[in-house]
């Protein structure tokens, strides 16, 4: 008896198995990648451990063709990250890009998980009213800096994504206003 209801139980899972379509994976694509230059860090050891307070410098960014698009502007920039007792690294990141293409700025900030001053990768959450660049403002964006000789290499990806959303959610947004 029992092993009956377990053999039933058995070929409800398989067909259950069989039909379930398999989530399609996100698809990125390279959106650009460059230098980044960090100065010193200015440490603070507080309670969730090495604050790193260290300022963004300076790099430059070409796109997946490998022209120049852009470049990390001195100033504003800076990682406040933190590098946890065990050596995982938060990294929280803000930095601002100036466009070759019309010298418009874009605001990058970034959080995300890795090893300090080896890797780590990070969600970056952009804004730009560069109307080349415009089409990112939308995009789910990860990147990942790479520590290295003469300098830490940083790249970005986007979620590939069908244009024509965009103006779906545009066109629902006058709907409702
Ligand atoms: C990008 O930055 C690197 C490192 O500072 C530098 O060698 C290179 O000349 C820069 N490229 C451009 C196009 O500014
Ligand atoms: C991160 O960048 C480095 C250097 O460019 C590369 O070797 C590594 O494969 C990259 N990692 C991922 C997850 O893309
Ligand atoms: C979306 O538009 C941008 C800018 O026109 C283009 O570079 C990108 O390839 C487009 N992506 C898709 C998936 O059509």
């Amino acid at each position: 008896m029992q092993s009956t209801l377990l053999k039933f139980l058995a070929v409800i899972l398989l067909a259950v198995l069989a039909y379930a379509e398999p989530a399609p994976l996100p698809q990125f694509e390279l959106l650009f990648s460059g230098p980044l230059l960090v100065g010193e860090f200015n440490p603070v050891s507080g309670l969730l451990g090495t604050r790193i307070n260290a300022p963004i410098v300076g790099g430059n960014v070409s796109d997946a063709a490998g022209n120049y698009a852009a470049t990390i502007i001195p100033g504003p920039g800076a990682e406040h990250g933190v590098v946890a007792a065990d050596g995982t690294f938060f990294p929280d990141a803000r930095m601002t890009l100036q466009w070759a293409v019309d010298q418009r700025f874009a605001y990058i900030d970034a959080l995300g998980v890795g090893i300090a001053g080896v890797r780590d990768m990070f969600y970056a959450h952009l804004e730009t009213d560069s109307p080349t660049w415009e089409y990112l403002n939308n995009r789910f964006i990860i990147a990942n800096l790479t520590f290295g000789e003469p300098t830490p290499i940083v790249t970005f990806f986007g979620i590939k994504m069908d244009n024509s959303s965009l103006y779906t959610s545009t066109a629902l947004v006058q709907q409702t206003s």
